[in-house]
């Protein structure tokens, strides 16, 4: 399903002054957008609200760079939800956010229909309780037949684990003489890789000011441009992700070459 560009002005309409659809290349939009939604606890505390509210706000958020993603005609859309380190919060706020992940998944499906949306998860899920599993698998089995974007949830992620994993699963093809060591190259250590079959993303958005890379994604984004506004995630509206993308567009991508005169 490619983009639907009077779709796409209408979802725009007027904006702020700073930024409108007319400053991006349409014919340039980023074949996969990565976001880390950062910054849901400070936009709560900045509101004298709890730290879950933040999370709560977040998925609107969430639902409109989805929304944003699919009318400007990006392939794929993934973001960071959880990772390996989260665990360490406070059992409340892990039970919370298992939660709203089981519920917005629930809630969202009418959306992932409406707008062809495929769904895909990155990290270990074993670990996930099991409400949140059971809802994550039925996200994967009704939108398997979707052929439009692809929206890859990373859940319980941590790009060491995942290298990690990677690296036992060729060790033990090899021990079984499946896989002879000559023939283990990027596309053998990518292929085992959560992300296997997707393209690298070639954008990279993180929220909330902060310049890190929080073990995302740590193969995936050699040659990824990086984005970081200091907006908290809750207040990422469309307009936002627009400022993203023409950010991208002025880079010049050479990928370790150079420039051809
Ligand atoms: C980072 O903010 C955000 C998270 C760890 C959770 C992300 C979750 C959502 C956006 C909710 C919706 C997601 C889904 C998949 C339904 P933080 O808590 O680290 O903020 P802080 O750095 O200000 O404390």
């Amino acid at each position: 399903m490619g983009r639907d560009d009077q779709k796409l002005r209408a979802y725009y309409g007027a904006g702020p002054a700073d930024i409108s659809l007319d400053d991006i290349d349409l014919g340039g939009i980023p074949r996969h957008v990565s976001i880390i939604m950062d910054g849901n606890g400070r936009w709560a505390k900045a509101r004298g609200l709890d730290r879950s509210e933040g999370h709560v706000a977040g998925v609107d958020s969430l639902r409109e760079a989805v929304t944003t993603s699919v009318r400007l005609g990006v392939d794929v859309l993934s973001v960071y939800a959880f990772s390996t380190e989260n665990w360490k919060r406070p059992r409340r706020e892990v039970n919370l956010l298992m939660h709203l992940f089981a519920t917005t998944l629930m809630q969202e499906l009418p959306l992932f229909f409406q707008e062809d949306v495929r769904l895909r998860f990155l990290g270990d899920l074993e670990a996930l309780p099991r409400e949140t599993r059971d809802v994550f698998q039925r996200g994967l089995d009704e939108t398997a037949g979707h052929t439009g974007m692809t929206f890859a949830l990373a859940v319980n992620y941590g790009s060491r684990a995942e290298l990690v994993r990677a690296t036992c699963q060729i060790a033990r093809e090899v021990q079984a003489g499946s896989l002879a060591v000559e023939d283990i190259d990027e596309e053998c250590v990518s292929s085992r890789l959560y992300s296997s079959g997707l393209p690298d993303p070639d954008l990279l958005i993180r929220t909330s000011g902060e310049l890190r890379l929080s073990n995302y994604l740590l193969w995936q984004l050699a040659y990824t441009e990086f984005y970081v506004t200091d907006t908290y995630w809750p207040d990422f509206s469309r307009w936002d992700y627009l400022r993203a993308i023409r950010s991208y567009q002025r880079r010049d991508r050479r990928f370790g070459g150079v420039r051809q005169p």
